[in-house]
């Protein structure tokens, strides 16, 4: 069954990056000239994503706003005769029908925010992408994920190499053995201490799911820091379905820290068509 829905958790504070994120959303804090989520969109349509289901809460009315038809400012647009700039705008908003919005109303994990979307995603397999990690990669990391997903099926997450002392920021996973660059494994455990991590290749915030997770994540007990982690339900997933991590290629930015946020405003800057030449010099001025 092809990957239609990509569910896209959006209902974290940002605390991270407060106070920028005391009214305006993490999600839209501009990369260059468009909110960070719109890549995380524009990487799952690129996949062949058809529908986006946000799973959002208070004070995130401007990512619905976002996505919508703006009925003034395109007319404005057009009057003036600005097409480009109108074709960007146009090219933002999703299609009619194409997304659906559900709360989640407590801050209880990330486990629990993909459970919220159950019932918009039914019984078909899904994506999952982290809007606070932007991924920079040609074909774009999910759609070289669903490549191998049409080889292997089953259930994959993406996985990159960290070092050693970063792997407690993250879900780990035990590998067993590779094929290229997808990988078996033995386990999988969230936020481990760098002792306990059984390798330095860390979940980046990119999933391909069967929808028998959602029975997992219903009675997930609270794991790390007191959360319901996804990673838990994954762990119990493997034991009875088909489960394999895939070493993407590309280079991914947490824009939920104050660094990553700067270093993709840096790398997407430097690679614009229209700033990129100015950008590398401001850099180097500022290097200097
Ligand atoms: C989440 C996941 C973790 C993953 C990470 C990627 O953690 O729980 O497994 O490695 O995203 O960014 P969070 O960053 O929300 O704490």
């Amino acid at each position: 069954m092809p990957i239609r829905k990509a569910v896209l958790p959006v209902a974290g504070f940002g605390t991270r990056v407060l106070p920028a994120t005391k009214v305006v959303p993490k999600e839209m804090l501009p990369v260059v000239d468009r909110p960070a989520i719109q890549y995380v969109v524009d990487e799952a349509l690129a996949a062949g994503i058809e529908h986006i289901v946000f799973v959002t809460g208070r004070n995130k009315g401007a990512i619905e706003d976002y996505f919508d038809h703006s009925y003034e400012l395109e007319e404005a647009l057009k009057a003036k005769n600005k097409t480009a700039i109108l074709e960007d705008v146009e090219k933002a908003r999703l299609p009619a029908g194409a997304a659906s919005f559900v709360r989640q109303q407590s801050a209880q994990g990330l486990g629990h925010a993909i459970w919220c979307a159950r019932d918009i995603v039914g019984s078909e397999p899904f994506a999952v992408l982290l809007p606070d990690v932007l991924v920079k990669a040609a074909p774009s990391c999910l759609a070289q994920m669903v490549s191998a997903y049409d080889q292997v099926g089953g259930n994959i997450v993406a996985v990159d190499a960290v070092p050693e002392d970063r792997v407690s920021s993250y879900g780990v996973i035990a590998p067993k053995s590779r094929d290229g660059r997808l990988i078996e494994m033995s386990g999988m455990v969230e936020k481990p201490a760098q002792a306990d991590a059984p390798s330095n290749l860390k979940i980046t915030g990119r999933y391909i799911l069967q929808p028998e997770i959602f029975d997992l994540l219903e009675d997930q007990d609270p794991g790390a820091g007191g959360e319901i982690q996804l990673t838990d339900s994954m762990a119990r997933l493997m034991e009875s379905q088909s489960f394999h991590a895939y070493e993407y290629e590309g280079q991914d930015y947490d824009c939920g820290s104050k660094i990553g946020y700067f270093d993709a405003v840096l790398a997407y800057a430097l690679a614009n068509d229209e700033i990129g030449e100015e950008a590398k010099a401001l850099v180097r001025a500022a290097a200097s």
